[in-house]
């Protein structure tokens, strides 16, 4: 039988029995539990084979909640909460006391956003706990944006997939932290970088080299998020800024080619996803993990993906691509 379901109170007793459950977000589907439960939240390591040092997001129902989970709110952050929630803007801030450090990783700060779905909205509003959910997929594959792509990975390993319908953002939160109380970017994701500059002006993008190649055992980077190899497919990928060009050095092969607007007419290709024939971005970003999804399904040689514009929501795109496509 399918563990897919919309029964939002049949998600609230499970969680309130300390089970794992599936969420809906409007970015990706999340594995969520209570963040007091260490129950909870070691299944839910356990169920993404998820490595300890990965701290976790806690998803609360309103801005309202936010004193009860950190000790101090920055001016900047302020700001962003106003403008982005609910919505795909994670705030890392000092964590009050009673945040377990299972969800923190033992760090004195804490990840946290108030997600815009109304399914999950409505499931943390009736609940007496926040959520912690990182995304519903195994440690390092595609991240789900759709119930059917969590079903897939994990079948009878949670009881419940509360189904939301497809993800409407498509790519993770953007995560923002503080020092010295100027916004830090540490991961891109669901908003434009043009769209936060907008609110708090200039701001940085923590640097990716935080993630060491040799010795990445020892890694410890501020957010794994931003680890090279992550958001993968298990197929061989590669970007191309010149798909007609790269195609002719895979003779032979069976591939597959993920493209932005145009579609490219050659008889080497398999296999050809359009993200957006009209070039819109945030359609593009909607339908990205599941055009991955797809195509690595298909038992190809190799993906051949298209560089985005960088600028807006293609500076984000392009991140995960370069992730996707790291180690190949
Ligand atoms: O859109 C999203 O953010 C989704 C949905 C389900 O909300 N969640 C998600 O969670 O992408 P996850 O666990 O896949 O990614 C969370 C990222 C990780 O890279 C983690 O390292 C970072 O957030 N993070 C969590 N707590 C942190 C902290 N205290 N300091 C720095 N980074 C942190
Ligand atoms: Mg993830």
């Amino acid at each position: 039988m399918s563990i897919i379901s919309k029964d939002i109170s049949k998600a609230v007793a499970l969680l309130s029995k300390e089970e794992v459950v599936a969420i809906p977000t409007e970015t990706v589907y999340g594995l969520a539990g209570n963040i007091y439960s260490e129950k909870a939240i070691n299944a839910i390591f356990e169920t993404k084979k998820r490595p300890f040092f990965n701290p976790l997001i806690v998803h609360i129902p309103s801005a309202e909640n936010l004193e009860s989970i950190v000790s101090h709110v920055p001016e900047k952050a302020k700001q962003l909460a106003d403008t982005f929630w609910p919505g795909p803007l994670t705030l890392v801030l000092p964590k009050q006391e009673c945040i377990p450090d299972l969800i923190t990783a033992g760090k004195d700060t804490v990840a946290v956003r108030v997600p815009n779905h109304p399914t999950t909205l409505q499931l943390l509003s009736q609940l007496p706990f926040p959520l912690a959910a990182p995304s519903a997929n195994p440690f390092s594959s595609i991240s789900p944006t759709t119930a059917q792509h969590v079903e897939s990975y994990f079948q009878d390993k949670i009881k419940m997939v509360l189904d939301g319908g497809p993800c409407k953002n498509g790519i993770e939160s953007t995560i923002i932290g503080f020092e010295n109380d100027m916004p830090i970017i540490y991961r891109l994701g669901s908003i434009a970088l043009e769209d936060i500059e907008a609110v708090v002006g200039n701001i940085p993008i923590k640097n990716k080299s935080e993630t060491p190649k040799r010795n990445k055992a020892k890694s410890h980077p501020e957010a794994p998020g931003m680890l090279d190899k992550h958001y993968a497919p298990a197929t061989m990928t590669i970007l191309s800024d010149n798909i007609s060009e790269d195609l002719k050095k895979y003779n032979g092969k069976r591939i597959g080619v993920l493209a932005f607007q145009n579609s490219i007419e050659n008889s080497r290709i398999l296999h050809q996803i359009l993200l957006s024939k009209t070039g819109n971005m945030a359609e593009a970003t909607s339908k990205l993990y599941d055009a991955l999804h797809q195509l690595d399904s298909l038992n190809l040689d190799i993906i051949i993906a298209e560089i985005f514009p960088d600028y807006g929501l293609g500076k984000s795109i392009n991140d995960r691509l370069k992730r996707a496509a790291h180690g190949s």
